[in-house]
């Protein structure tokens, strides 16, 4: 049966009831409807499902919503907002950093967690720490250089 979780999202508390099988993407696109965080492969491999979990980078479809309880979660909605982007968003955009866009919410929370993150100045480090994120319109060089203009 259901169990209840509370999950912070955007910070904005949920008392949620589900099946304790119930992946954490699951939880954000089908039971709150925040369908920002996109499924693509559903098994860890393309990254188009990244979010935050207190405040690090993490793949939901991997990962149980209910081992969250209580924990602090962040997708693509709250991150920035249409008149108000991110500054990873904004560079994105400046950079054309995607072509069908299915990836770019994953590609932008991973970028966004990897600003913390040890990481060389290369733009070789930013490719293989974004390893993660698959694109299949093999937009990674503006990728790169939307991340690398934030970080500079
Ligand atoms: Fe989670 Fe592909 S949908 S890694």
């Amino acid at each position: 049966g259901a169990i209840p979780v509370a999950l912070s999202i955007n910070g904005k508390s949920y008392a949620l009831n589900l099946d304790p099988r119930t992946t954490l993407l699951d939880a954000l696109r089908e039971t709150v409807s925040l369908t920002g965080t996109k499924k693509g492969c559903d098994h860890g491999q393309c990254g188009a499902c990244t979010v935050h979990v207190d405040g690090r980078r993490i793949n939901s479809c991997l990962t149980l919503a209910v081992m969250h309880d209580g924990q602090q979660i962040t997708t693509i909605e709250g991150l920035g907002q249409p008149d108000a982007l991110h500054a990873m968003q904004a560079a994105f955009v400046e950079h054309d950093g995607y072509q069908c866009g299915y990836c770019t919410s994953g590609q932008i929370m991973s970028a966004v967690a990897l600003l913390k993150e040890p990481c060389g100045p290369a733009d070789a480090d930013v490719k293989e720490a974004m390893a993660g994120n698959i694109c299949r319109c093999g937009a990674y060089p503006n990728i790169v250089a939307a991340i690398q203009h934030v970080r500079q």
